[in-house]
């Protein structure tokens, strides 16, 4: 059971609800009825009879709103590019893997909220000129599977989607399709190769999906988040939108804190909310320790100090500290924590679940996370911290996906705010927290080749 903690009643939730769009928090999230009496539906009604697909992008364009699968790339731009194609057969596609193992938002949101997921993507594929709109779920996600399940079948009842959208003659033929596979699924194309059953590594880019996706065909693809803040958009205006959170990325994102805090659960933040005050949602840290690090934005993402917690959960400033809003993990570390265990243990996993297809992040993390572990067992040669950051020099930049270029997260935020830390373990044989073992105490000097 997932826990909602509380939000200021001043906050509002575009995205989890609280009226009049979507249905209450509590209702049940497939009874139509109560969703429609609660304001769901009324954004694709006023986009489709009211505003027409130009003037829904164009109200998408100034509202701001970026795309929250994590790249923050700005939604309306990409609704432009798939609608400027040549006519033709088009997709879209929400993206509801979650790849993140300390992601939940996602899951939530879909299960929760599975009306507003299928009209923002009813609203998007009407605006992109496409008939054929999938919904793609990771399959372990049975619950959110099966309220996207039962909310098509009902929109498709009552004339939302189908052959005939509200009597518009437009077809959107909407389909839940389930996915399953490792991290790098996630990634928008190698989703769209999964949908076609093919072999999940990602694609070169450009093209994007925008021109070329599923089947070869203009695809929009959008986060279930993304989508789920259209219909809310629609209905309350940009302008609204745009006076929530951050001006350069408005609008609000789901956060899900974890790690050693009081109350773990997914919270609905304005953009620009501080981490100190998302951890603070979450009832702080845990039992009263000291807050060590905060892990935002996954297992590839940055390690931010505690005299970091004032940094505003935006999508610049995260990039800027070192981090990123990936799916909306926030992870907190207090201060048994050990730096260098943390960060090799997450390079490990990107390591593992790189796809393998691009040298420098097939070779290069592998080598990051052997160095990692090498510091934590006592085995460290003392210019492994130069060559750590000479490694995440050399990865970042060379990446046929963008895995390459945030993987190196973990141990290059290591290295950036806790050097004194991995010091200790590469130069004095010492881990303070005292969680890496062994470690062998050795005078400098004495150590391999030094
Ligand atoms: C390694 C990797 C994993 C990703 N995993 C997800 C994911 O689980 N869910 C998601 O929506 N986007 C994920 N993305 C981002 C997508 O590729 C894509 O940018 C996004 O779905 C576009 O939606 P948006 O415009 O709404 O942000 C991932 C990207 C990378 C590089
Ligand atoms: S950068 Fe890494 S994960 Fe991305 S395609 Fe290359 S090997 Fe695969």
């Amino acid at each position: 059971m997932t826990t909602i903690l509380s939000t200021p009643a001043a906050w509002p939730r575009p995205l989890l609800g609280e009226t009049p769009v979507g249905h209450a928090p509590g209702a049940d999230p497939a009874d139509l009825d109560a969703a429609v009496r609660a304001g769901a539906f009324a954004g694709l009604t006023r986009a489709l009879q009211d505003l027409g697909a130009t003037l829904t992008t164009a109200t998408l364009a100034e509202s701001g709103l970026r795309g929250r699968g994590g790249a923050g790339f700005p939604a309306a731009q990409k609704w432009r590019a798939v609608a400027g194609t040549p006519d033709g057969v088009r997709y879209a596609v929400a993206n509801g893997y979650e790849a993140d193992p300390a992601g939940g938002t996602n899951r939530h949101l879909m299960t929760a909220r599975p009306f507003a997921i299928v009209e923002g993507l009813a609203i998007a594929a009407l605006s992109v000129g496409a008939e054929e709109a999938v919904l793609a779920v990771r399959a372990e996600y049975a619950d959110a599977v099966a309220a996207l399940e039962l909310a098509v079948a009902a929109a498709e009842e009552a004339g939302y989607v189908g052959e005939d959208v509200l009597g518009s003659g437009r077809p959107v033929r909407m389909t839940v399709r389930t996915v399953q596979g490792a991290y790098m699924l996630g990634e928008e194309t190698v989703l769209l190769k999964a949908l076609e059953g093919r072999r999940g590594q990602p694609e070169q880019r450009p093209p994007y999906p925008s021109e070329r996706g599923l089947w070869g065909r203009p695809t929009l693809v959008h986060n279930v988040a993304t989508l789920a803040a259209v219909p809310w958009i629609v209905v309350h205006g940009a302008d609204a939108y745009r006076a929530i959170g951050d001006p350069d990325a408005p609008g609000t994102v789901l956060v899900q804190v974890s790690g050693a805090v009081a109350t773990p659960g997914i919270a609905e933040v304005p953009t620009g909310t501080s981490l100190a005050e998302i951890v603070g949602l979450a009832g702080g840290v845990a039992n009263g320790r000291p807050l060590k690090a905060v892990l935002v934005g996954g297992p590839s993402g940055g390690l931010l100090p505690a005299n970091l917690a004032t940094t505003p959960y935006t999508f610049g400033t995260l990039r800027a500290a070192g981090a990123h809003v990936g799916s909306g993990s926030v992870v907190v570390a207090d201060d048994r924590t050990c730096i260098v265990d943390l960060a090799r243990l997450l390079t490990r996993y990107c390591a593992d679940e790189a796809c393998g297809k691009t040298i420098p992040c097939r070779i290069g993390l592998r080598r990051m996370s052997e160095i990692g572990e090498r510091i934590a067992t006592g085995l460290a040669r003392p210019t492994d911290a130069q060559l750590l950051a000479d490694l995440g020099a050399d990865i970042v930049g060379s990446a046929l996906c963008d895995h390459e270029r945030l993987a190196t997260g973990p141990l290059a935020t290591g290295m950036r705010y806790f050097r004194p830390e991995i010091d200790d373990h590469i130069l004095r044989g010492l881990c303070p927290a005292g969680v890496c073992t062994p470690v062998e105490v050795v005078a400098v000097g004495t150590r391999h080749g030094g």
